[in-house]
């Protein structure tokens, strides 16, 4: 299968990407994931994308492109879920004809819908345990007692200034995303509240509908030729 999900910042996309990840054996492309990658080994695009991380800012579209390509491309053109790309029109219309070109059209989008309040307070008590990037949120999905304190950080990105700017630059720049796929028939609306289990139980409603329809296409015979 090939899906991405959609979302604004701290809708849950991580959360819900890593868990779809173990049961339909997929790769979870995450071009945020990605980039903090590249900041932390200090390459030259991790050098260049840093402020507009720290800032809640979009990382130019180029930088963004090329990481996305490069992961899909290595994972085969199958079996993949992006998360955070595209978050443009323009990321979306170079990703639609990059795959066209390879054959490999997505087959959904899953668009999570959180209210803005809800995700104020997810982000503002998230905390990532960094040696193995596991997200955590302080009251509702608390880490573990085996998890040392210690090792447990605040993104730079959650900083409530950090905060307000990503969910202003999302309903400007990345919502419209969302019509772009609706127009082609692919964006699939899922309720994104409650516990982390339900949210996952309607996932698994969408996505296992998916992967049917991708088997009886693949079982379908061709038509004769004439
Ligand atoms: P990215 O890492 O993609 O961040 P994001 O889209 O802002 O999303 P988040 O990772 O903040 O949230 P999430 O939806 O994954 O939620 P999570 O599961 O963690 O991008 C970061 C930056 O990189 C961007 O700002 C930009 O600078 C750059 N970038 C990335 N892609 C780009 C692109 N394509 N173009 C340009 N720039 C790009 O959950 C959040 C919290 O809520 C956690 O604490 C979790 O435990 C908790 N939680 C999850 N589900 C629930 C639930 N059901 N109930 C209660 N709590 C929950």
């Amino acid at each position: 299968m090939r899906l991405a999900l959609f979302g604004p910042p701290g809708a849950g996309k991580g959360t819900q990407a890593s868990r779809l990840v173990d049961r339909y054996d997929l790769t979870h492309i995450s071009t945020g994931n990605l980039l903090r990658a590249a900041v932390r080994a200090r390459t030259p695009l991790g050098r260049e994308a840093a402020p507009y991380l720290d800032a809640g800012r979009l990382v130019p579209s180029d930088l963004v492109r090329r990481l996305a390509e490069e992961a899909i491309a290595a994972h085969e053109f199958d079996d993949f879920i992006l998360d955070g790309y595209p978050r443009t029109v323009e990321q979306a219309d170079w990703l639609a004809s990059f795959l066209e070109r390879h054959e490999a059209p997505l087959d959904a989008v899953l668009c999570l819908h959180v209210p803005y309040h809800a995700i104020v307070e997810r982000l503002s008590k998230r905390r990532v345990h960094e040696p193995t990037g596991a997200v955590y949120h302080l009251d509702f999905n608390p880490p573990p007692p085996s998890v040392d304190p210690a090792t447990l950080i605040q993104r730079s990105d959650d900083r409530p200034e950090a905060i307000a700017k990503r969910l202003e630059v999302y309903a400007r720049e990345t919502q419209p995303v969302q019509a772009f796929y609706r127009a082609r028939g692919l964006s699939k609306d899922i309720v994104g509240v409650g516990r982390v289990r339900e949210v996952a139980a309607r996932l698994d409603g969408v996505v296992i509908r998916i992967a049917q329809r991708r088997r009886a296409a693949v079982a379908a015979p061709l038509p004769e030729a004439s």
